[in-house]
């Protein structure tokens, strides 16, 4: 668009320069796609034309989804006010009540504009709720930048600057029943945060046993329960929302975020239930603030929130379940003769591939000039980096380096997912090569 011309030339050095050099340079090094300048059609085009396939997760109704699109614009075209100066706003009321009808669970909805917005009231709920000081999260977890979400983060960059990190936040080995009982014994659980798979720390999902403990500890407590679906709501995983369908007891809370705003506005939201929320807070209303933030009560962010929800029919749900089958199937076959390969897990178009860290002295990023990184495995960025230039763009796990993640927009077609796999079966023929 005209318009924008000037921006979509110079604002990606602008970037660079004014907002995050590391990262600029990085997405560089890594040969990344940086230079896009056009969605078409849900995927995204840059500027030497290559067209581009985005497999991050938050797009999943692809790039800038001409129904949701729609909708936003519709409502800007309205004499609707976006801002409601007593927070009392009918369109975050109406997406509240669609949210709770849908899980079928819930009455009572916060809403910000992170999934970190949405981590940090639950914990604060947990608090007000208990009383008790203790927080429990999973290494390997990833719940957010806020100081709140970084307690609980895997160890490393992410985390490791900022300590003293939240009082009472402590987390426990990933699936470990022994040490959740453990934890538990201390008597002063406020709340457990869980990822129903973890999406930074490898794509996996809690195991059985673990979930039933899980359920059964929190509720003899009465610890919150509280699971994180920004990642694994709304679909993503051929479910409507995997914890409240899934497990044994639902989850006290639900936090939800990314496509929540259907790729286009920022939305998370908090769900919980009513009486959860008034034994905490009391009848005392001026404690009703204590949740608030500015921007989250946004009519604009609402309606982008409400035609996501029109998207998610059954039969998308029921295509993401069986598509993330059928790629799941395909990859397995089509990767299994390569000895760096593992495995695929995950659920719906949810998945990561594992692969083996190749043997050569030479493929370590000490090698490359980056010794402080040498403790991760280069293979999986060295894969993603020749799926770039066949027009997927990949993701390296935030905190295992021997995954990628795959979340395709909801709708991919299949034969998309077939050139998808014959080009992960090329990529990571030619890095075997280099063993
Ligand atoms: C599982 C999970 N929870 C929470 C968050 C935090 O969301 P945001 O980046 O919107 O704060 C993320 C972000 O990637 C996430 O993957």
């Amino acid at each position: 668009m005209d318009a924008f011309d000037d921006i979509l030339r110079d604002g990606f050095d602008d970037y660079r320069a004014f907002v995050n050099p590391l990262i600029a340079q990085r997405a560089k090094l890594a040969r990344e796609p940086i230079r896009v300048v056009r969605a078409e059609g849900g995927l995204l085009v840059d500027s030497e034309g290559l067209v581009i396939e985005d497999f991050h997760g938050t797009q999943a109704f692809g790039h800038r989804n001409p129904g949701i699109a729609r909708a936003v614009r519709a409502f800007l075209d309205s004499d609707a006010p976006s801002w409601y100066p007593s927070r009392v706003n009918p369109f975050a009321g109406r997406l509240a009540r669609r949210l709770c009808e849908r899980t079928g669970h819930y009455d009572n909805v916060f809403f910000g504009c992170t999934g970190s917005d949405a981590v940090e009231a639950s914990l604060k709920l947990a608090r007000a709720l208990t009383r008790k000081p203790v927080l429990v999260g999973l290494t390997g977890a990833y719940h957010g930048c806020s100081y709140g979400s970084v307690s609980f983060m895997g160890e490393g960059y992410l985390r490791d600057p900022f300590v003293p990190l939240l009082q009472g936040a402590t987390s426990i080995p990933f699936g470990d029943v022994d040490a959740l009982a453990r934890v538990f014994a201390g008597g002063d659980v406020a709340a457990v945060l869980v990822e129903p798979i973890q999406g930074e720390g490898g794509v996996r999902e809690l195991p059985p046993p673990f979930v039933e403990a899980l359920c059964d500890l929190t509720a003899r407590h009465g610890a919150l329960l509280i699971a994180d679906e920004v990642q694994t709501g709304v679909g993503r995983t051929g479910r409507g929302f995997l914890a409240t369908e899934r497990w044994p007891r639902r989850p006290d809370v639900v936090l939800l975020a990314k496509q929540l705003g259907g790729g286009l506005l920022p939305l998370s939201a908090m769900l919980t239930r009513r009486d959860l929320f008034v034994r905490a807070y009391g009848s005392q209303f001026a404690a009703g603030e204590s949740h608030n933030n500015t921007m989250g009560y946004n009519a604009l962010s609402a309606v982008a929130g409400l035609a996501t929800l029109d998207l998610i029919t059954d039969e998308l749900i029921a295509y993401v379940r069986e598509t993330g089958a059928y790629l799941r199937e395909r990859l397995e076959s089509a990767l299994r003769p390569n000895r760096l390969f593992r495995e695929v897990r995950g659920a719906g178009l949810m998945l990561g591939v594992q692969l083996d860290p190749p043997d050569h002295p030479w493929l370590s990023f000490e090698h490359f000039g980056f010794p402080e990184l040498a403790h991760h495995s280069v293979v999986s960025p060295l894969v993603c980096h020749r799926l770039y230039r066949r027009g997927f763009f990949c993701f390296t796990c935030g905190h295992d380096w021997t995954i990628f993640r795959l979340q395709p927009r909801f709708d991919i077609p299949r034969d998309t997912l077939d050139t998808f796999v014959d080009a992960a079966a090329e990529a990571l023929a030619y890095v075997e090569g280099l063993t």
